[in-house]
């Protein structure tokens, strides 16, 4: 049996491509670069599958250019780069990486989350710009974060794993999701279900977790913000364009709400006009599931996605589209 063509899109860790090449061969982008949109559909053209990551779309005109096209492993576990109908359509498999970056993307929101609270950043400018000149009650003041309320929009895996955290503060927790969880669930977890608005308006914290699609798109917009606290600070670690960034822009600067912690950007890589000059947000290039291990798991668990659709003709353990790759496995 012919062994199956793989583009990889990016450079990802040894222990998934020496996976991957062992049941597969691969062409590889492997710059930390996104690969140009016209190589990626030249390089496509002759692929069985495609490990991408979330800076290549694939939609219609990406199926269009690779024919052979069976399956498709994202280095992510957010999809909203892929079309997964058009993919459907075309009995392509679509697989993401979920559960392995839970902790760890909980762990960065909080690290934004006490970051934007306790001025972190902005402590290091004022130390590496030689500005600390002697101890003072009044500098650098930020807010207390135990104790207060914290709003967890989007209560999947990342949400939840954020709230467990939240309970060490002494927090009381409260999460919006468009599907409530039961009432056991939410005692077990110590959480308390609000309506949106009313999270706004009642959280001192807000951390978004949930995934991009229509529903979610701008979520937070001006009349969002403009129902938080004057103190409440948001962080964004799930898709930017939930954020519609220019209205933030202008809640920062007005100082609407007190600060934010951000790591995805409505039109990532670039951020809306005037962001990057405010001082109450702190800015991180989408690095919420960047550990070695976690980017290791990720990797490996792409790689082994697409072996077990292409190579080993098996469900693999993550689909998109568990129903697409039955009809697909079945045809094999
Ligand atoms: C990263 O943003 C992911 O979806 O894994």
């Amino acid at each position: 049996m012919a062994r199956p063509n793989i583009l990889v899109t990016r450079s990802i860790p040894d222990e998934a491509k020496r996976l991957l090449a062992k049941h597969c061969d691969i062409e590889q982008y492997d710059k930390h670069a996104a690969i140009p949109r016209p190589l990626f559909l030249k390089m496509l053209k002759d692929k069985d599958g495609l490990l991408c990551i979330l800076t290549e779309k694939v939609n219609q005109e990406t199926l269009d250019a690779a024919p052979r096209l069976k399956a498709v492993a994202t280095y992510s576990v957010g999809y909203d780069h892929i079309d997964v109908k058009a993919c459907g359509a075309r009995k392509i498999a679509v697989m993401n990486t979920p559960g392995v970056l839970t902790e760890t993307t909980a762990d960065f929101a909080w690290s934004l989350l006490m970051a934007a609270a306790r001025r972190v950043v902005e402590g290091d400018r004022f130390m590496r710009a030689g500005k600390y000149k002697a101890w003072d009650p009044m500098m650098l003041l930020g807010c207390d974060v135990f104790g207060k309320t914290i709003g967890i929009v989007g209560f999947g895996r990342i949400g939840q794993a954020v709230a467990r955290r939240a309970a060490g503060f002494g927090m009381k927790i409260i999460y919006f999701d468009a599907q409530r969880i039961f009432p056991e669930v939410e005692r077990e977890f110590g959480v308390h279900f609000r309506e949106l608005k009313d999270l706004l308006r009642e959280a001192d914290f807000i951390t978004l977790h949930c995934v991009l699609d229509a529903a979610t798109h701008h979520l937070i917009d001006e009349d969002a913000l403009s129902l938080m606290k004057p103190s409440a600070v948001l962080v964004n670690t799930a898709r930017g364009p939930i954020v519609d960034e220019r209205a933030l822009v202008k809640a920062l600067k007005s100082k609407r709400i007190a600060a934010a912690g951000l790591d995805v950007y409505e039109l990532e890589p670039k951020m809306a006009s005037g962001l990057s000059k405010l001082s109450n947000v702190v800015l991180a290039p989408h690095l919420a599931s960047a550990s070695l291990e976690t980017r290791t798991k990720m990797g490996v668990m792409a790689a082994q996605g697409l072996i077990d659709v292409l190579a080993n003709k098996k469900m693999p353990a993550h689909p998109v589209n568990p129903e697409v790759c039955q009809v697909l496995l079945a045809e094999a």
